[in-house]
């Protein structure tokens, strides 16, 4: 037991934890940030639904359709409940990207102009740039960057002065590669203030800590299920009733219109608005058994102090090694990311030793290049600890990064 959470307990739930890897290591996977593990519970769920119920959500007037709609508004409610929201204002989507792709083409194209300003961070994930450059490109629109200072936090210095002409900030709640947690409900209330919405890319702070909407102060916000237990290829948009009302929908097609003639259409209510065609029904049911799952071993907050005391353990060993790591060094300030080099070895080869004593890691530029520019560094090694992850594994993680170390001589390490 670390913390709150009873991993034996919770680790008898992974199938894949007790799998042996073809070299016959037993698997130490740490890395969550990328994509989790998921529980017996979230796979019978998706099996249950194809093998019981499965049918098309909202289309049928027969028996499994019925059962289906109501799973899949459940697993809605669920997901709303999970960030204090409402199941009117919560979206299913692909994931995270599609969410933010989806305030770009919905919101921004349409109320952007040249000259708008859309304010950033150095530590956004390539999701959280891309889709504002397409909008750049379309409106005239400017892109302004909020800066890390040398320890890898945003430098809220010069904010007023970014917030000039500013019309939207989108910044990641929690960096996917530094792993800090940023003040959203600050730069909310400035940006606010300034006249601007704020989007919140909570994809690697919804898994990790407890994530209220109206707490953070933001007006849209984005997360994925598959980096949370759940299923792949399932997602939330949640964004303010006002704003969600007034936009135009994303696709256009089946299930989103209220009446269609051969000139024209209108369109439903949100959240139906903008989901269009037959959407991932079974996944987002398995989704909301996820959401169940992470209540029943004790809620984000237990989460959060067993992420706490394996990311103490692991920055601890990690500056013994004489490895360098980017981000705060206080685990208060920090999610479950933990990027590092080891002085003069490549991160890629970091991964390869680690990945022949079973520890998956990730190592490259994590879909952040432009902060890794910002760094100074053309890769790290990245290492996600989750809720199924001991002690232990950090310690077997920490004896097979001396093993790096000796392979490649490295540095005196
Ligand atoms: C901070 C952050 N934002 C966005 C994404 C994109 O999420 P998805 O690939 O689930 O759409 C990721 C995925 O790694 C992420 O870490």
């Amino acid at each position: 037991m670390v913390g709150l959470i009873d991993v034996p307990r919770v680790r008898a739930d992974f199938p894949i934890l007790s799998r042996k890897l073809p070299n016959g290591k037993s698997l130490v996977y740490l890395d969550n940030a990328a994509t989790t593990q998921k529980p017996v519970q979230v796979i019978e769920a998706l099996s249950d639904y194809y093998r019981s119920y499965n049918a098309n959500a909202h289309r049928g007037l027969h028996a499994l359709s019925a059962e289906a709609t109501d799973a899949y508004e459940s697993a809605r409610k669920k997901a709303a409940a999970f960030i204090g929201a409402s199941a009117r204002e919560t979206v299913f989507t692909r994931g995270t990207t599609e969410s933010l792709n989806l305030i770009a083409y919905s919101w921004a194209l349409a109320n952007l102009r040249k000259g708008d300003v859309i304010v950033l961070s150095q530590m956004e994930h390539h999701s959280n740039i891309v889709p504002w450059q397409f909008v750049a490109g379309q409106t005239g629109a400017v892109l302004r960057f909020i800066p890390i200072t040398p320890e890898g936090r945003l430098d809220l210095a010069s904010l007023d002065s970014l917030l000039s002409c500013a019309k939207l900030v989108s910044v990641t709640h929690a960096s996917n590669v530094l792993g800090t947690i940023n003040d959203v409900a600050a730069i909310s209330r400035r940006a606010h203030e300034a006249g601007a919405l704020v989007v919140v890319d909570a994809a690697q702070s919804a898994p990790h800590l407890p994530v209220d909407v109206s707490s953070l102060g933001c007006d849209f916000l984005a997360f994925s299920s598959h980096k949370m237990l759940g299923p792949m290829g399932v997602g939330v948009l949640w964004g303010k009733r006002e704003l969600l009302d007034s936009m135009r929908p994303f696709n256009y097609g089946g299930e989103m219109i209220r009446e269609v003639s051969f000139e024209s259409s209108t369109f439903v209510e949100p959240p139906l608005k903008f989901e269009a065609g037959t959407g991932n029904v079974g996944d987002a049911i398995a989704f909301g058994v996820a959401l169940d799952y992470l209540s029943e071993i004790g809620g984000l907050g237990a989460v959060r102090e067993h992420e706490k005391q394996l990311l103490a353990l692991m920055l601890e060993s990690l500056d013994s090694l004489g490895a360098v790591v980017f981000g705060p060094s206080d685990v208060h300030e920090r999610a479950g990311v933990v990027s590092f080099n080891l002085p003069g070895v490549h991160g890629h080869d970091v991964a390869s030793v680690l990945d022949g004593e079973g520890v998956a890691i990730r190592s490259g530029h994590h879909c952040a290049m432009p902060l890794m520019r910002a760094l100074g560094v053309a890769a790290t090694a990245r290492a996600s600890p989750y809720v199924y992850n001991s002690l232990d594994e950090v310690d077997y993680f920490i004896a097979s990064l001396k093993k790096v170390k000796r392979v490649f001589g490295s540095g005196g390490l």
